[in-house]
């Protein structure tokens, strides 16, 4: 983690408006920071150091389990630094990184290797996923003790559904016996032919379409799977009403947690009629039924967290016509706003339960963060719910600037990320000023 050397070991931040479900608090407060955890919660508190938040509001710190900062490999779309300069700017202060580099990261020097970079090169405390599969084939599983002894937090093959149930059950009985939560991308390619959901939109278009049941047979195939070889396994951006609904059957019958994306919770397959590659993603873009479905299992907690699926990618691969354009979408700087402006403004979720599935869960899962309980780790988010901003390519600190809200203009902006206690991403100082 980037260390300042004038970063102050003790903070109080006066008057923000805490809200922390785990922790039940929600209200106007004052919090101490000292030596990197949370040390003090309530009223009238004062040290050296101040930093005045009246009018924001404070979280315990996003959590995004779902990043692809593509290091190795694809330096000019994001790296290290930049990937954790967006997810800081977005709030975030852990996340996940996703192993469908290039090189694959699927051998235990990979991990080794990355973990020592991000103590280095990031801002935020992230983790390192490494391969299910030898380079991410479907077919040889990856050593994954090893892997767990080099640092990786947990395996998947993102980016990729995997080919074969058998092969799948395999790597779950191993990833169980090492210790190691299965992170799935559920999507059946035999079915999944197309470039956007099958729909009327794509018959419109004139483009192929993947229908539902690709995610929905995968998402059954590895519920059942992780009912039956007792493997923790996490179901990444749910996209339909029904696997979310699978999801919700199999919670009491498997170790399983599931998550979907801010984008699948915003925005819908209409979008498919500009032609552009910009709104190409996997799992794609499904109609409002879907999208509903999908709200309404994250509203009643089937679906447990939100998590932004960044996909950072060249404009040359996408300012492409949709058939040729590589799917993927930025998410951690405006995970926050998107979810905050069309579905908490609009009364479809609480902002209760959207920080319980941004910050509280998530952490949860990650071991880590999430709580502003005495005794955590000092991260925590600070927002001004009442900032109206416009996305645009200079707003953007991604290295990339595929951001399926370009020109929209949202509600509420994070103003400070602190990891540690200490600043990672620090827009508060021209307002506030940190008084010594
Ligand atoms: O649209 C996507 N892009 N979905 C994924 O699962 C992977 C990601 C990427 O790596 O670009």
């Amino acid at each position: 983690m980037m260390r300042e050397d004038s970063a102050p070991t003790e903070l109080v931040i006066r008057q923000a408006h805490i809200l922390d479900p785990g922790s039940g608090l929600d209200g106007v407060m004052d919090v101490r920071l000292s030596s990197g955890r949370i040390s003090e919660v309530g009223e009238g508190l004062h040290g050296p150091r101040e930093l005045d938040a009246e009018g924001l509001h404070l979280f315990p710190g996003f959590v995004d389990v779902h990043a692809h900062w593509r290091t190795p490999g694809r330096e000019d779309e994001e790296d290290i630094e930049s990937g954790s300069a967006a997810a800081a700017a977005g709030g975030f202060t852990g996340v996940v990184m996703m192993p469908n580099t290039d090189p694959v990261v699927d051998r235990p020097v990979m991990v080794s290797g990355l973990v020592r970079r991000v103590e280095r090169e990031s801002r935020v405390r992230a983790r390192v996923s490494a391969a299910l599969h030898v380079g991410l084939a479907g077919e040889r599983l990856t050593e994954m003790r090893l892997l767990k002894e080099a640092g990786a937090f947990c395996v998947s093959d993102d980016g990729l559904g995997t080919a074969s149930a058998g092969v799948l059950r395999n790597g779950m009985l191993y990833a169980h016996s090492a210790g190691l939560p299965v992170f799935l991308h559920c999507e059946d390619h035999t079915l999944a032919t197309g470039v956007v959901h099958d729909g009327v939109a794509a018959s419109l278009a004139g483009l192929p379409g993947s229908p539902a049941s690709a995610e929905d047979a995968a998402t059954a195939t590895a519920l059942i799977l992780a009912a039956e070889t007792g493997a923790k396994v996490h179901i990444t951006h749910v996209s339909t009403a029904l696997s979310a609904a699978l999801v919700g059957f199999f919670k009491e019958r498997a170790d399983v947690t599931a998550d979907t994306t801010p984008h699948h919770l915003t925005l819908t397959d209409d979008l498919v009629s500009t032609l552009e590659g910009l709104y190409r993603v996997n799992p794609p873009l499904r109609p409002d039924g879907d999208r509903g479905g999908v709200e309404a299992a994250l509203r009643e907690g089937i679906l447990d967290f939100v998590a932004t699926d960044h996909a950072p990618h060249a404009s040359e691969e996408k300012e492409l016509p949709m058939e040729e354009a590589a799917p993927g979408f930025l998410g951690h700087e405006t995970a926050f706003a998107a979810l905050y402006t069309d579905l908490v403004l609009t009364g479809r979720l609480s902002l209760t339960r959207l920080v319980e599935t941004m910050s509280c869960a998530p952490g949860e899962w990650v071991g880590e963060g999430g709580s502003l309980r005495i005794g955590a780790p000092a991260d925590l988010t600070l927002v001004d719910l009442s900032e109206e901003w416009t996305v645009g390519r200079e707003t953007l600190i991604s290295r990339s600037s595929n951001s399926p809200y370009l020109g929209r203009t949202l509600t509420g902006r994070v103003v400070g990320t602190i990891v540690g206690g200490e600043p990672v991403h620090d827009r508060t100082g021209a307002r506030f000023g940190v008084r010594a």
